[in-house]
């Protein structure tokens, strides 16, 4: 929701309004907009909890429709045909990409987008400074006003980094650019070093006549494109969800920066709305794997582990089950919780895992599923599969909720999860997930471990002691496959 609405405030982008243009503001069109301003917040209180989601992206859409047709009616815009092709070409491309992607292909379809925003607000703040006439930010004078300066300066830094950070992202994550990150040496003064430029020359160029600044306003854009570069090439594999919520953070600023210059108020709230959000969101997420942001963007996490570059392989035993063998023992369990992980997504698994839930629900055997906050590579992506799967809301429990039900269950059935259940964060200083909370599976009377073979490992590429333990039982096989077998056992 948070990409869609920012996404149309990009269509927002290309209006200059009549705020900016010296002529009052139509209470209408205010009204308008504080509308779908209280719309994007409802949609965004709705998609807090799965049950509300529904209505949420119900109340995203009115409010988009609200911002989109008052700034078509309103605004002295190019003609109604020219904005049509633009939609047409660009939604068609966004509706054919969204149709095509798989759901594990996610994050860096979001990334893409990100950096597609960012280019969207640099154009803006460009267009902006080559013709500020058009767009009403000139004074008397003829110069370009000094807030309007100072906001086209933050915008187009802020979107061209957001720009080609999210590039470098997408190419990590799609496996074009190596995952491990890239260390240059004294990265920190560099990058220092060119924050520390941007906003000096922005304060510079806002006080400088508009007809000498042009140097400085270019010189801006190629360093901010730059740092956008130099602050995601040392980020790691594993950081890299961090990554894209604080991008997306970045494009909301953008275009709030923006709205400033256009005098639009739907773009400065849903711009404001984006960026904190996306800032909330990615303080979450560090906490869910135990990062400080700063570390963050400090970078050079996961250089030793990549994402899946391999583990180490030792030699030790373990057990092997059957389908038949974990059908029969979960039938006389009593409390079975069921932690999904990314290769249930992998496998589309779902659907068959929730028929098991169910039969084994008809034999009195009570069922959880528990979800961390990282499972999978999006956040939500296992709620979006298990509320695909319509599984039940109330069955389903955050990490801090089910936790401590571990050393009451019966049997913990791990599908397609590995880093998430990795005893080693809680253990390992020198493992990459040292720190990160997992559930404690280890505390459960049975584990049924299933994932395709043994060599296979995580996200962050390491070794997990839970393979190991005497209680562990591993189903080596696909997740569907295996769920697909367990219901005909049973
Ligand atoms: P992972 O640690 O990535 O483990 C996935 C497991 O699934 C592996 O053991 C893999 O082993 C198995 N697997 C893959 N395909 C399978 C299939 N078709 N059938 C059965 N098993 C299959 O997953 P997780 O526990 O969900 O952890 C998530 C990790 O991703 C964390 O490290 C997190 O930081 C990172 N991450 C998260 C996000 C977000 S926001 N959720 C985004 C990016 C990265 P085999 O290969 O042997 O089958």
């Amino acid at each position: 929701m948070r990409h869609a609405l920012i996404g149309v405030s990009a269509l927002l982008f290309s209006t200059p309004a009549l705020a900016a243009s010296g002529e009052a503001v139509n209470p209408w069109v205010a009204l308008a907009y504080l509308i779908a301003g209280v719309l994007f917040i409802l949609a965004l209180r709705g998609l807090s909890s799965p049950e509300t989601s529904r209505a949420g992206n119900r109340y995203g859409m009115i409010g988009m429709l609200i911002a989109v047709v008052t700034t078509l009616v309103t605004h002295d815009i190019a003609s109604l045909p020219e904005i049509g092709v633009a939609i047409a070409i660009g939604g068609g491309f966004g509706f054919l990409m969204a149709r095509k992607i798989a759901m594990t292909d996610m994050p860096q379809l979001v990334a893409g987008f990100h950096s597609l925003v960012g280019m969207a607000a640099v154009l803006v703040g460009v267009a902006a400074y080559l013709n500020p006439g058009a767009f009403g930010i000139l004074d008397g004078a003829g110069e370009i006003l000094t807030v309007s300066r100072i906001e086209l300066g933050l915008g187009v830094a802020i979107g061209a980094i957001t720009f080609s950070g999210s590039v470098i992202a997408f190419l990590k994550l799609n496996g074009n650019m190596s995952g491990a990150p890239i260390m240059l040496p004294a990265r920190h003064v560099i990058n220092l070093g060119v924050l520390t430029a941007i906003i000096g020359l922005t304060g510079y160029f806002s006080v400088m006549p508009t007809a000498d600044s042009s140097t400085i306003f270019w010189v801006i854009l190629a360093l901010a494109f730059a740092i956008g570069f130099l602050l995601i090439i040392p980020i790691g594999g594993a950081d890299m969800p961090v990554v894209v919520s604080m991008l997306n953070s970045y494009s909301g600023w953008a275009a709030a920066a923006m709205g400033f210059t256009l005098g639009n108020t739907a773009m400065i709230i849903t711009g404001a709305l984006v960026g904190s959000s996306g800032a909330i969101l990615s303080y979450i997420m560090c906490r869910a794997m135990n990062r400080s942001f700063i570390s963050v963007i400090a970078g050079g996490f996961g250089a030793e582990s990549g994402p899946a570059d391999g583990a180490e392989k030792i030699d030790r035993p373990w057990k092997r089950g059957s389908a038949e063998d974990a059908a029969y023992m979960m039938k006389q369990a009593e409390n079975i919780i069921i932690i999904p992980g990314y290769g249930m997504a992998v496998a589309q698994a779902q659907h068959a895992l929730r028929e098991m839930a169910d039969l084994l629900e008809e034999e009195g055997v009570n069922v959880k599923f528990a979800i961390h906050p990282v499972a999978g590579r999006m956040p939500g992506h296992m709620n979006v599969l298990l509320a695909e799967a319509s599984v039940d809301y109330d069955k389903v429990f955050e990490l801090e909720d089910i936790n401590s039900e571990f050393a009451q269950a019966d049997v913990a059935f791990i599908i397609g999860a590995n880093d998430v259940v990795n005893p080693a964060a809680k253990t390992d200083k020198s493992s990459p997930i040292y720190g990160m909370p997992v559930f404690d599976v280890d505390k459960a009377k049975q584990v049924f471990f299933i994932k395709r073979s043994m060599g296979g490992v995580g996200y962050a590429g390491v070794d997990n002691e839970v393979f190991y333990m005497d209680q562990t039982m591993m189903l080596l096989s696909d997740a569907k496959k295996m769920c697909e077998e367990i219901v005909k056992a049973l």
